[in-house]
């Protein structure tokens, strides 16, 4: 029932294809469409109660930042002194979240999350919502985060589930779904092994709806053995 596009093209078709996609119509109503779905609000919500606690980090990634649906809540929440980074594959994207959030603390940068333009270690806190549904093999762009996390930093990950909802998602915004058992492994692979599993509320947690919210950690170095 998911939609399929996205395993018919080259990586680098679907790449183009979703980068005009997302500069188009449906990345101007994206920021509509996150608040009548309530995810804006919902993860608002999760950030403020400090189920996931962004005032632990003094730098964030928000990555495929879109029309700054997260990037808000983090400017919001963060401690004033965090670094905050947007990146998205869209520049339009970035230009709609730019102003959108109305703030100048963030630094934008486009870029593609298999190719991210940042040194090893160089965030405490990588943020991911909605985005990771978009790469048909979750591994490189996990791998990519892993990379730019220091050791002991945390990866907020929120994707589409394989649920029904989720699979008529995914035709709207031309993407995949995942199982929890399947996203789990990628993520063991990529050295982020989850932490902790989240729900938007008590309800959403009994009918396992909203989709997959995780925590992952990326442990810390091993002390070198004699
Ligand atoms: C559904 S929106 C998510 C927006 C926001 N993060 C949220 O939580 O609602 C997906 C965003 O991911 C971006 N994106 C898609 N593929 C990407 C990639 N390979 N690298 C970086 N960003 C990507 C799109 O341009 C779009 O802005």
């Amino acid at each position: 029932m998911e939609f399929r596009g996205i395993r018919r093209l080259t990586e680098r078709q679907y790449r183009i294809h979703i980068r005009h996609f997302y500069d188009g119509p449906a990345g101007a109503v994206l920021a509509m469409s996150s608040l009548l779905s309530l995810h804006e609000p919902l993860v608002g919500r999760m950030l403020r109660r400090r189920n996931f606690d962004v005032t632990r980090f003094h730098s964030i990634l928000d990555v495929g930042s879109g029309a700054g649906q997260i990037l808000g809540h983090l400017l919001r929440f963060a401690p004033q002194h965090t670094q905050i980074v947007a990146c998205d594959l869209s520049h339009k994207m970035l230009c709609r979240a730019r102003q959108r959030v109305k703030n100048h603390r963030p630094f934008y940068v486009a870029a593609d999350m298999t190719r991210l333009p940042f040194a090893e270690g160089s965030f405490d806190c990588v943020t991911c919502g909605w985005v990771i549904e978009h790469l048909s093999d979750p591994r490189p762009g996990l791998a990519e985060m892993g990379r730019v996390l220091r050791p002991g930093g945390s990866l907020l990950l929120l994707a589409t589930e394989n649920t029904y909802p989720g699979m008529l998602t995914s035709h709207t915004w031309k993407c995949r779904t995942y199982s929890r058992p399947e996203l789990q492994q990628a993520c063991v692979e990529a050295g982020l092994p989850w932490h902790e599993q989240l729900w938007f509320s008590p309800i959403h947690r009994f009918f396992r709806m909203g989709g997959i919210l995780v925590e992952a950690q990326k442990p810390l170095a091993e002390p070198a053995a004699n």
